[in-house]
């Protein structure tokens, strides 16, 4: 992907950031998602691009969303492929908690695993653990190759595990076998990347999340040569195998198979992001160990924004300031007080 375009997708979830601020701590998720989401999609519709989502959350029936298939951008110039998630952390954005991001990955028209807005088991490691984990084998068995691969003992190996009911087991077996567990309570894309990111401080990811944040992060993890396996797995295997769920399932598991991907069966890096011709972009939203949330006085507000080229593997940190009164009408209504 040209150079260009890919620091101009930094614009794009700044602007999302931004959208999603000015919902912060009301407690109303739908409407910083639905802002973030109108941001973005004015964002994206201005850049001379022919693009496509492939992941995102939400289908073609559920407006406002980007939806998988929804085109982008003027259609002239370069073909590409969008994996978004306008806020990963709408919770923590709607009670004023830290840790939301605004992400988005961009590749090539092949670059990115098409798949359902499903349940995504994640398995993510830094680049010196590149080739060391194996999502068939237990928990115990990753984790000791971890250590060993790293020189540390068990105790001073640290997992990143989101903090729901169905990791309380897995939580419990880590730490029983001398582990730091850090419990977060939402946003595994930022977890991820604290794996990958020098000095981040996280050995290993684990855990089931969401498939988009899933291919967003596979984006970075291999911008970064970090390592990553996953396994798509239907509804009713995550949550209760209520009747719904499994209606859910069934249609889940009839997409993925549409798309040439088979549930429960491990994916690998290259089959998340198949090339290095992507680029992976962050804004914070809410200050978290990945990035600052945003500074607002006024009618100025600050962004840090982290974007990252995947054949350069050049880590970029952009610091922007906003006068918003200076932004386009559609994006000052969505922004201002
Ligand atoms: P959203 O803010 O987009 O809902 O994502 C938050 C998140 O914690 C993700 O980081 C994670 O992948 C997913 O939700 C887990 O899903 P669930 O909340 O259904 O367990």
């Amino acid at each position: 992907m040209n150079r260009l375009l890919a620091i101009e997708f930094s614009r794009i979830t700044e602007a999302a950031a931004l959208a999603a601020f000015a919902w912060l701590g009301r407690g109303d998720k739908n409407a910083a998602d639905d802002a973030a989401v109108k941001a973005m999609r004015f964002m994206l519709n201005q850049m001379e691009m022919d693009a496509e989502v492939v992941i995102g959350e939400g289908e073609i029936d559920q407006a406002p969303m980007l939806y998988i298939g929804e085109k982008l951008g003027t259609g002239k110039g370069e073909q590409i492929a969008i994996a978004v998630d306008p806020i990963d952390g709408t919770r923590m954005t709607a009670m004023g908690q830290s840790n939301a991001i605004s992400v988005l990955a961009a590749g090539g028209k092949q670059t990115f695993l098409r798949a359902p807005d499903m349940y995504m088991e994640k398995l993510v490691v830094g680049a010196e653990m590149k080739g060391m984990i194996d999502l068939s084998l237990p928990i115990e068995q990753n984790l000791r190759r971890v250590a060993q691969k790293l020189g540390k003992s068990m105790s001073q190996v640290t997992v990143m595990v989101l903090a729901k009911p169905r990791h309380d087991q897995v939580i419990k077996k880590i730490q029983q076998l001398g582990a730091r567990v850090l419990a977060i309570p939402d946003g595994d894309v930022a977890g991820a990347l604290l794996c990958c990111l020098p000095d981040g401080g996280v050995d290993m990811l684990y855990g089931i999340g969401g498939a988009p944040e899933g291919v967003v992060t596979a984006a970075a993890v291999r911008a970064l040569g970090g390592d990553m396996q996953a396994r798509l797995l239907p509804r009713n295997q995550v949550k209760e195998d209520t009747p719904e769920n499994q209606k859910i399932a069934e249609d889940e598991i009839r997409r993925c198979t549409q798309n040439g991907i088979v549930v429960n069966q491990i994916l690998h890096l290259e089959d998340l992001a198949k090339d290095d011709n992507l680029a992976f972009v962050a804004t914070g939203i809410t200050n978290g160990e990945l990035l600052k949330g945003i500074q607002r006085k006024g009618n100025l507000a600050t962004t840090e924004t982290l974007l990252i080229r995947g054949k350069s593997r050049t880590i970029r940190r952009i610091i922007s300031t906003h006068y918003l009164d200076r932004k386009e009408a559609e994006i000052y209504d969505l922004i201002g007080e």
